[in-house]
Parts: structure tokens; sequence; C-alpha cells
């Protein structure tokens, strides 16, 4: 019999202090997140050292508890993954530092996962039998790529954002609306109920990848536009507009990447993943013969599970293990090779 693997995933790239243990990567046995939003909010979004020091005072706790939850002691776990890039780098100097001791002195291999590749390990968790190849639509906070997932170790990179990423547009936004940190789920939220009436500029440019800082500008401008007349408007339709032109490229660029990859299945990772309007027109590629992929909710924000998930399947790849020199990069990036500009 082919003995369980169990993961430890450590988790604190931006304001989430988060530690799981998986089973063969695709069964959660525990996923602990201490959420710093509330923190954050006072200030309207995250600021980089209260991070650092909110890591540091909890991620201690977080470890004893996910093992706790997941009814298992260090000894019973064989790997051990940890996010080192991208993200804020004081924050994840507190991961990667907590990681490199906790090996060291359990001589348990270390992991050094890319947080984006973690992100689509959260398909793999929600999905028991899903399999590379499949194209993926990565929208966080700091990224947005269609990718092709080519295995599990193998990333191609069709198009991006050439600018701001969707989440951060999503941020900003709802601050122009005074709406409180993180924007993305407020937006969510109000466009629920709003009409699309607004013709902002759609995210997707002629050359296939996407701009979401032109789109921001034009949200920006009408706004100001309105209330320097002392016009109302409607903000739940601004927030069904602006998801409108922020996502509905996103869709059509996605259909063109499965019909020139020649694939069937179509998966989404990251914060935005959890976007209502989002999923509602991803599922509708069904209705076109496509295989979707949707994660769990709460896996789709920033969670120690896809990182235990991640590091699992670079142990199966043989990916070499992190050393002690092992630091943050802030600004790790997926290997792209396809841009289109
Ligand atoms: O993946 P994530 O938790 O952190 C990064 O890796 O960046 O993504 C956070 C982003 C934030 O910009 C947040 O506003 C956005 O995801 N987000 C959403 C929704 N939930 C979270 N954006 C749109 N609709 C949502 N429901
Ligand atoms: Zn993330």
């Amino acid at each position: 019999m082919v003995k369980d693997i169990l993961t430890l995933g450590i988790e604190s790239s931006c304001d989430e202090t988060a530690v799981a243990v998986v089973k063969n990567g695709r069964e959660v046995l525990s996923n602990v997140i201490f959420s710093q939003i509330d923190i954050h909010a006072l200030y309207g979004g995250v600021v980089p050292e209260i991070a650092s020091r909110n890591h540091i005072e909890v991620i201690d706790k977080v470890t004893t508890e996910a093992l706790k939850q997941a009814q298992v002691t260090l000894d019973d776990i064989d790997n051990i993954g940890v996010t080192y890039g991208a993200g804020l780098v004081g924050a994840l100097l507190v991961g990667v530092s907590f990681a490199k001791a906790l090996s060291q002195i359990t001589n348990k291999p270390l992991y050094a996962v890319n947080h984006i590749e973690g992100h689509i390990c959260a398909n793999f968790i929600t999905y028991k039998d899903l399999q590379p190849p499949f194209i993926c639509l990565l929208v966080s906070g700091g990224h947005t790529s269609i990718v092709n997932v080519l295995g599990y170790n193998k990333f191609d990179i069709i198009c991006s954002t050439i600018d701001d990423a969707i989440g951060e547009s999503f941020d900003k936004v709802a601050r122009i609306l005074g709406l409180p940190y993180p924007g993305g789920p407020q937006i969510d939220k109000l466009a629920k109920t709003g009409k699309p009436s607004i013709a902002f500029p759609s995210a997707l440019q002629k050359n296939g990848n996407f701009s979401y800082s032109g789109l921001k500008t034009a949200v920006i401008n009408y706004s100001h536009n309105l209330s320097q007349n002392h016009i109302d408007f409607n903000p739940n339709d601004l927030c069904a507009s602006f998801s409108s032109a922020a996502i509905d490229g996103l869709i059509e660029r996605s259909k063109v990447a499965l019909r020139e990859s020649n694939q069937k299945n179509i998966a989404v990772a990251g914060g935005v993943a959890a976007n209502s309007y989002l999923r509602s027109k991803l599922t509708q590629l069904t209705n076109n013969g496509y295989n979707v992929f949707l994660p769990k909710l709460n896996l789709c924000g920033d969670n120690g599970a896809m990182i235990a998930s991640r590091a699992y399947f670079m142990y199966l790849e043989n990916i070499p293990i992190a050393t002690t020199q092992l630091n943050a990069d802030p600004s790790l990036k997926l290997r792209v090779n396809n841009l289109r500009h």
C-alpha cells in the first residue's frame, strides 16, 4: 500500500496568516486562516509593517491549531511547504523564517512555494480527479493572466495584464466609491442588483492582453465628472458596469485560449475567483461544451491548504527541496514565454 503523505502548508504573503495540513495534495485535514482584514480596514488597505508584526504574533499559534484540528503532531508531517513569493517582503519573511526553523528542528524537507502556483492547486483540492492539462484564469490582487497548465509543474502564460491586476482595480474602484477594504467583495455585492448601463472600456486590449489601469481611470473620471456637476449616480449600476468591463473580456479571451490550445477544461484561481459574476459567466461556458472548474469559495483567497497542495506536487515531481539559504522573493513570477505586446 502506498503511504499517505501529509504536508504542512504555511502562507504569510499578505494579510492572512494561514497554516494547513493536507493529505496527498488533495484532502484538507485542517485549514486555519487568521485574517488581518479588520486591522488593515482601518487604514483602507494593507499596511506592510503592521502585516509583518501580526504574522509574527500569531504564526506559531496558527500552526499549533492547524496540527490540532488535523489531529496530528509534527512527527506525522512528511513535508513542509511555505510561500516565498510573490508578496510583501516583510510578511513573506515571517513565514519563510518560521518554516526554515521548523524544517531544521524537525528534519522535514522544506519546499519553496510560488504563491500563484499555490492558487492553481486550489482546483486540485476541490476536484479530486482534475489533472493537467487545463486552461486557468489566474485572477488575484497581484496577478491577472490566462495560463496553460500543461503539467503539475509546467505552466505557460498565454496572456496577462500589462499594468494593474484585476483585484487591485476592484479595490481601487471600491475606494473611489467609499466602500470598505477589501473592495472586491463589496463591489460584487452591489453589482448583483445593478445594471451594466455605463459603457466603460473593456479591460481586453486589441493585442489579446489586458489593461486594468485604463478601466480604473475611466471609472474615476466618470464619478468625478458627475460629482462635480452634482449629478447623482447609482453605485450599483456603476459596480455592475465596472464588473462587466473587467470580466467579460477575460471570458472572451479564455474562449480563444481554449480554442487555440485545443482544450476542453477551464479552471479559475486567486482571490477574484470568488466573484459571483465571474463564476456565473464561466459556468455559462458549459453551454459551449467546456468543463468548468471553480474552486470552493474558502479556497479562492489566500490559504495554507493550496500551499501544502503545491508543495506535495513539487515533492511528487522531485523538485529540489529548499536550503537554509531560502529567501523571500517579493516579485516572483510565473514563467512568461508568450506575452503578446
Ligand atoms: O488571492 P488574494 O486573496 O490575494 C492575492 O494573492 O492578491 O486576492 C485578493 C484580491 C483582492 O483584490 C480582493 O478585493 C479580491 O481578491 N476579491 C474579489 C472578491 N473577493 C476577493 N474581487 C472581486 N469579487 C470578489 N468576490
Ligand atoms: Zn493570493
